[in-house]
């Protein structure tokens, strides 16, 4: 999965290649690479790395072509390296591409068997070779779709070609793509975002469809190659915040600033006026839904699993949750009466929009709780509860968490209510619990001090283990996720009761174990769970809530207290000092917080 970039224009393009590819850093970080066309030549500058460092190679070159394309990669087939990284050129073309080609190795054989010589690892350069092979032969479009026609797998594409001076082919199957217009030139993208600084009027590329940009003109084709019209979408011109102010990292800021985004969350869905929950043009009536199915991956995943509890706890509905990568494949029993919610902060990811895809192929209902409201996955749902967070750029989630669990919190107390299955004193009561929760965030972003001298043994352990019951089961599942993707110590996330039939082989003397036990229906059974584990040796970090009651057990290492609110809003003032946790243990190791390593933000491959 990687970010791709186009633009054809009358000016040199290479500086603005580099303002959207740092864009698009989001989508892949480990190489970048451009490559322009001036008087016939193709020039290429890549290297291993971050965009930072293309541009300090820019920087010695001039680059002067006035139309070129621009790539950051995520690896799948080859290592990061500079001859790994995209464009990937022959004599008369140069492509960037988003995606796998499934059927490359195959391919690869055929264009070796007619001569081509390969360069990279990569699955990419078959299509540069494909193109050059039927170049030889057939017109510019002709060349596209039979290359096109070739390819298995996913793919968003930007080619340059030699013999065209201003000409940028566009092309997508799964992965996504945007063209931009600007005045005498155009662009082409791997989301609107990316071409923000240039243009607000987009028009999104669908499944199979190819475009030719050149700096006056944009022409759409199906996979055939008829021609189709395609109406332009006019964006809002709000920029959204993007700056890390006074913050070592985006993720710092982020975690901070997630009281702001519940109270704009909370805002955008609650009438205060008439204590009500807005969910205007929800399109089903409730006798038509009898089964709601979350779907997403990674922390978008453990929201849903949360989701699950409070659906369960509050209505009659029957709720199940699927990670998007193991939906798309399994056999479905597609119900009528079921609603199907996407969630996803970027809207982008690949096996969430597959899952999507499969559930609107089969006309069911599609709900999707995203941040980007302009994303595939949001343009394809049938009815879209957006989180309201603003840009979220760190690579682990975390106010877009806190915004999905606030999001399928609010659309289940409204579900429990329009069903009948809390009363209206209960459904107000809820109502005015959520007016405090920003607060409440606010004043558990306080545990910093207590949460830094825990980190150490954290930092130099060997492994950790996070365990809850019920509603911070979601909550241990994603602290160890924070833990591992940023600190890089593994960490598991665990049912507490389910210890004994076989982690508990894993405790020993000095390892640090999150307990989560809030106050609740579980906490009793919980905390018996946690004496297991100390009696083996654990240094136990309890994450509670705060009480009169005394905690009746010896030995706890160290105790973090939440405040005290509705049972059903504990999991977003206990998700704070885990957010803390990963983050101070990676910066005491010294790693790079919002790029953590492997890792990118937006998964668009599967
Ligand atoms: C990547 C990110 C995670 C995110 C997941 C799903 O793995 O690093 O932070 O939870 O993708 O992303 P989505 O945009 O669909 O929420």
């Amino acid at each position: 999965m990687c970010g791709i970039i186009g633009i054809t224009s009358t000016k040199p393009v290479s500086s603005s290649i580099i303002n959207s590819l740092k864009k698009l850093e989001y989508r892949g970080y480990d190489s970048a690479g451009i490559a322009t066309l001036l008087d016939g030549k193709i020039n290429e500058v890549k290297c291993e790395g971050r965009v930072k460092a293309l541009e300090t190679n820019i920087s010695k070159i001039k680059m002067l072509g006035t139309v070129g394309i621009g790539h950051v990669r995520w690896a799948t087939h080859g290592v990061p390296s500079t001859l790994n990284a995209h464009p990937h050129s022959s004599e008369s073309v140069s492509v960037v591409h988003n995606g796998i080609i499934e059927n490359s190795t195959l391919l690869k054989k055929f264009l070796v068997e007619k001569g081509h010589k390969f360069k990279s690892q990569t699955d990419t350069e078959v299509i540069v070779h494909l193109i050059t092979e039927y170049l030889k032969e057939n017109d510019l479009k002709n060349s596209i779709l039979k290359m096109l026609k070739k390819l298995h797998g996913s793919f968003a594409l930007g080619i340059i070609f030699k013999d065209q001076p201003d000409l940028i082919v566009g092309a997508r199957r799964g992965s996504p793509l945007a063209v931009g217009y600007g005045p005498n030139e155009n662009y082409l993208g791997s989301d609107s975002y990316a071409l923000k600084s240039m243009t607000n009027k987009i028009t999104y590329l669908d499944d199979g469809e190819f475009c030719i940009l050149k700096k006056n003109s944009v022409e759409f084709f199906d996979d055939t190659g008829k021609k189709v019209n395609k109406s332009v979408l006019e964006l809002s011109n709000e920029e959204g915040d993007y700056d890390k102010g006074d913050y070592k990292h985006f993720m710092a800021k982020e975690i901070e600033e997630q009281p702001i985004t519940i109270k704009n969350c909370i805002n955008e869905y609650i009438d205060k006026i008439n204590n009500d929950i807005n969910l205007l043009n929800f399109p089903w009536k409730q006798n038509e839904i009898s089964s709601i199915v979350l779907i997403g991956c990674g922390t978008a995943y453990h929201s849903c699993l949360m989701a699950k509890h409070w659906f369960e706890q509050l209505t009659d509905l029957d709720i199940s949750v699927d990670i998007a990568s193991e939906f798309r494949y399994r056999k479905n029993k597609f119900k009528s009466e079921s609603l199907y919610i996407f969630v996803s902060q970027s809207g982008e990811t690949a096996d969430t929009y597959a899952a999507l895809d499969l559930c609107n192929k089969n006309k069911m209902k599609t709900c999707s709780v995203v941040n980007v409201v302009e994303s595939s996955i949001a343009r394809d749902s049938k009815f879209v509860l957006p989180i309201h967070c603003g840009p979220e750029i760190g690579v682990a989630s975390t106010k877009a968490f806190l915004g999905q669990m606030l999001v399928l919190y609010l659309f289940s107390i409204k579900i429990a209510f329009v069903r009948g299955s809390i009363d209206k004193d209960k459904y107000q009561t809820k109502i005015k619990s959520l007016l405090s929760l920003a607060d409440l965030v606010k004043n558990t972003l306080d545990t910093d001090n207590q949460i830094q001298s825990a980190c150490n043994s954290f930092v130099d352990a060997k492994g950790s283990m996070f365990l809850g019951r019920g509603s911070s089961f979601p909550i241990a599942l994603e602290g160890a996720l924070k833990l591992k993707e940023l600190a890089y110590i593994h960490a598991e996330g665990y049912p507490a009761g389910e210890m004994k039939h076989g982690p508990l082989a894993l405790i020993e003397d000095g390892m640090p174990v999150v307990v989560i036990a809030p106050r609740d229906y579980y906490y009793n059974k919980t905390i018996s769970n946690m004496q297991e584990v100390i009696a083996r040796g654990a240094k136990v970090l309890l994450i509670t809530n705060k009480s009169t009651d005394e905690i009746f057990s010896e030995n706890i290492w160290q105790k973090i207290e939440v405040e005290n609110t509705d049972d059903d809003l504990l999991p977003f003032l206990i998700t704070i000092p885990l957010q803390k946790l990963a983050y101070h243990s990676a910066l005491k190791k010294g790693y790079d917080i919002d790029k953590p390593r492997n890792l990118a933000k937006s998964v668009t491959v599967e």
